[in-house]
């Protein structure tokens, strides 16, 4: 198709007729000349299809001719396509027309977000003008939480914690690859603020396995947010959390009750987003079906309804940011070019949210990490040299995974025998013999004696 000079080729086009040729040729317009004659592409705007009269919208809007205005308003005030209206408030946003303010102003009173938002991306560009900027500013407890955010970012309103971090890269070197054997809520009061690049873990399972206890499933999600909170603290700008749970099934306690399902993953996420965790995705791991506990051997012989139980072969792995008005780009710029380049990705890589990894077992620990899901989790959020944590370190899996990928690990574990097995799990490991990299195993006197040092 040649560049079109002039609108007339659209006159050929019936108001009802098959639009693909039509979606093509206003796809491909290109910059448009300036005597550009938009009478035909006027007329369009009564096309039956919502995606040509969208499509004509935006060709319209690179024509910025303040004239055009009336033309926006009746669209937003009368078509009856959200994805229409919203491109005609942004197309006049396009105009940068101070001209076009009250219009503007006027649409910020519409019922749709995203009108709103077009309208606010089109005032910022005269932000410095007083009435532009009263109007703004009372938007700022405007329900729509996104509009909130915007408003709150240009007028610096978000109460994300200022950083003091001085060197983004950096990390204590008291706390590379240590390994202190305590409660994790003690140790975590002696890590310094914004000290650990990347945290993953996977906490107890409530009372679902043997080595914990809390009197109620309560106890269990305020210890959990206690101890996330200040997982939130040591966390740098802009880093990521990634936490691995899965819903869980406490027996039932006789054959008159029925066993219980505890939604862990979903009753954890909203403290997290709380106290401050930005939430970012979520990935499923799957394991294969045989390694699952058999759940459905009644209803394969019954077959009735309701009685179904899918065999539970996932878990989550809930990827979290630390929330900050800093955009990803500015964490990866902290880092030397020569860092970023070996940290990057090579050959194949997880494209889906769903990794099909298989369990591992451990002679000690009865619930391990497999190497493989740390190594994708080190790969894919941390750079070389990066100080990663696990509070709930169990048998060490992702020390083991932060020493073969050159980070450094921080781990704490409760319970000696898991942390004598992180002990045996590490002494095979090259840094075992390298003075600078030894592994530190502390209690947590130690460890604030080293800090004190
Ligand atoms: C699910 S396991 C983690 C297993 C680990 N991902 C691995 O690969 O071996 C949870 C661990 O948290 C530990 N733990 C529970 N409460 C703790 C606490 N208050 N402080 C430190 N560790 C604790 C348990 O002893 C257990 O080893």
């Amino acid at each position: 198709m040649g560049e079109i000079k002039e609108g007339s080729a659209f006159g050929n086009f019936n108001l009802n007729g098959s639009n693909g040729d039509l979606y093509k040729l206003l796809n491909k317009l290109g910059r448009l000349p300036e005597n550009f004659d938009e009478k035909p592409l006027l007329n369009l705007l009564n096309h039956q299809s919502d995606k040509v009269r969208f499509l004509v919208v935006k060709n319209l809007a690179k024509l910025s001719k303040f004239s055009l205005i009336e033309t926006y308003i009746n669209l937003i005030n009368n078509d009856e396509s959200s994805t229409v209206r919203r491109e005609a408030a942004s197309a006049i946003g396009r105009l940068r027309n101070s001209n076009a303010k009250q219009t503007m102003f006027n649409l910020l009173n519409d019922n749709d977000p995203e009108v709103v938002l077009q309208s606010i991306r089109g005032l910022l560009v005269f932000k410095k003008d007083e009435d532009v900027k009263n109007k703004l500013f009372s938007l700022k407890e405007h329900p729509n939480e996104i509009i909130q955010e915007v408003v709150k970012k240009e007028f610096k309103l978000n109460n994300n914690p200022i950083s003091k971090d001085e060197d983004h890269t950096k990390s204590p070197n008291f706390m590379k690859n240590a390994v202190i054997q305590g409660d994790v809520r003690e140790t975590l009061k002696l890590v310094p603020d914004e000290s650990v690049h990347l945290t993953f873990t996977s906490p107890p399972y409530y009372n679902a396995r043997d080595y914990s206890t809390y009197k109620s499933y309560q106890e269990y999600l305020d210890f959990l947010e206690s101890v996330f909170k200040e997982v939130h603290r040591v966390t740098k700008e802009g880093r990521f959390f990634l936490l691995n749970t899965s819903p869980i099934i406490i027996p039932r306690v006789g054959r008159q009750y029925s066993s219980k399902r505890y939604p862990i993953p979903y009753d954890i996420h909203p403290l997290l987003i709380k106290m401050g965790w930005e939430f970012i995705d979520d990935i499923v791991w799957a394991k294969p079906e045989a390694s699952a506990k058999n759940r459905n051997a009644g209803f394969l012989q019954h077959r009735k309804p309701l009685g179904y139980k899918p065999n539970a072969c996932s878990e989550c792995v809930m990827v979290y940011r630390k929330k900050t008005d800093k955009l990803i780009d500015w964490n990866i710029k902290q880092y030397d070019k020569k860092i970023v380049e070996e940290s990057k990705i090579k050959g194949d890589y997880e494209s889906s949210n769903i990794w099909n990894i298989d369990p591992t077992f451990d002679k000690t620990h009865s619930a391990v990490f497999p190497i493989e899901l740390c190594n994708k989790v080190i790969k894919f959020y941390s750079f070389k040299g990066d100080l990663v944590f696990d509070p709930f370190a169990g048998s060490g899996t992702f020390g083991k995974s932060a020493i073969n990928l050159n980070r450094f690990f921080f781990l704490t574990e409760q319970k000696k025998q898991y942390v004598d097995r992180i002990k045996e799990n590490m002494s095979q490991s090259k840094i075992f013999s390298d003075n600078n990299l030894k592994p530190k195993f502390l209690n947590i006197n130690e460890f604030e004696k080293v800090i004190k040092k």
